[in-house]
């Protein structure tokens, strides 16, 4: 199977859709399927030739560890370490925008290129019914990065899907679009919990469900999701950040009440910004702008999540 030379399905959300994808699965083949924060480029993760597929799909370095995802608790639990942590963490947030960092168990089964051989794996249960449906109907672990091409604008629409890795996969099954936006918060359960990378699910809730604060760790601590190289979430234009008004060869992501080509939330809500951050930013994209020039967003809530996004699609490349 040449990555480069498929054709790829468009499935829908109905029983032959999600038979078939269930099927492309169990044969080792790629399925990019939604899930509530960003579409996921799903293969067996057992299964290290669909589990390559991946890497070569997305043009992803073999270092950077794929997200494992699972239709219950028990099904988690039968791959990492569980601990009380994680239970809390798990009761409040699961299914939902959250991902676990736990002991990879010795015995999980799993290919040793979902975890580019870490000791430890991250999970999630995902909330969306398109994502769970698919889980439950494949009936194993899903590994799943996010469904663009290694660096690029993460999906939030089967069409996102389509425009990086059409003919590269097997099939997209359409879910419409995302409703979060934004990737799952990931949350390391060492021996002192700590943010990995902030995303979906805000940190107050989190810090309340676990009774104590988490650890923040620096860009270059080697504890950090080692995915989150400073260039990612890149459109083709460049990006500027905490601009008021465009240049002549710019177009302007606003936020807040503002003339702009395209407003985040015109409103000034975080919630509506997440949802709308990358289509927006692929939108704006696909007018070929020289560049893309964005409005302040607040540090606060979900604001902490976008400017993440926000600076490493400014980042110098
Ligand atoms: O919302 C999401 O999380 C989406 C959907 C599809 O579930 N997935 C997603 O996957 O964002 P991806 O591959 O784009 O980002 C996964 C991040 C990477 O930064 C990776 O380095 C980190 O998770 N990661 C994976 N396994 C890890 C591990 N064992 N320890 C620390 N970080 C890990
Ligand atoms: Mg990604």
């Amino acid at each position: 199977m040449n990555p480069s030379v498929q054709k790829t399905l468009r499935l829908a959300d109905d029983a032959p859709g999600h038979a078939r994808a269930a099927a492309i699965l169990r044969d080792g083949g790629l399925v990019a399927l939604p899930t509530e924060t960003v579409y996921g480029l799903g293969g067996d993760a057992r299964n290290d030739m669909a589990v390559a597929r991946i890497f070569e799909a997305k043009g992803r370095p073999r270092f950077n560890p794929l997200i494992v995802h699972v239709d219950s608790v028990a099904r988690a639990q039968s791959f990492v370490e569980w601990s009380e942590a994680a239970d809390r963490l798990a009761q409040a947030f699961w299914p939902g925008p959250l991902t676990l960092v736990l002991p990879l168990r010795t015995d999980a089964g799993l290919s040793p290129l979902v975890t580019a051989n870490l000791p430890t794996l991250a999970i999630r249960l995902p909330a969306h019914p398109v994502a769970r449906r698919l889980l439950s109907e494949f009936g194993g672990p899903v590994a799943a990065p996010s469904a663009n091409p290694s660096g690029r604008i993460s999906p939030t629409t089967a069409d996102h899907v389509r425009a990086g890795l059409d003919g590269r996969i097997a099939a997209v099954l359409d879910g419409g679009a995302c409703d979060v936006g934004l990737e799952s918060t990931i949350i390391g359960l060492g021996d002192t919990p700590a943010l990995l990378r902030p995303g979906g699910l805000p940190l107050g809730p989190i810090e309340a469900a676990l009774g104590r604060t988490l650890a923040h760790h620096g860009a270059d601590d080697p504890l950090v999701a080692p995915g989150q190289m400073a260039s990612h979430y890149a459109p083709g234009a460049r990006v500027r950040l905490g601009a008021t008004t465009a240049a002549p060869d710019e177009l302007l992501l606003g936020f807040g009440p503002m003339a702009c080509d395209l407003n985040l939330s015109a409103s000034g809500d975080l919630t509506e910004a997440a949802a709308n951050l990358f289509g927006h930013l692929h939108a704006l994209d696909a007018r070929a702008p020289a560049g893309i020039a964005v409005a302040p967003v607040p540090d606060t809530g979900l604001g902490l999540a976008i400017n993440d996004r926000l600076r490493r699609a400014a980042a110098p490349r």
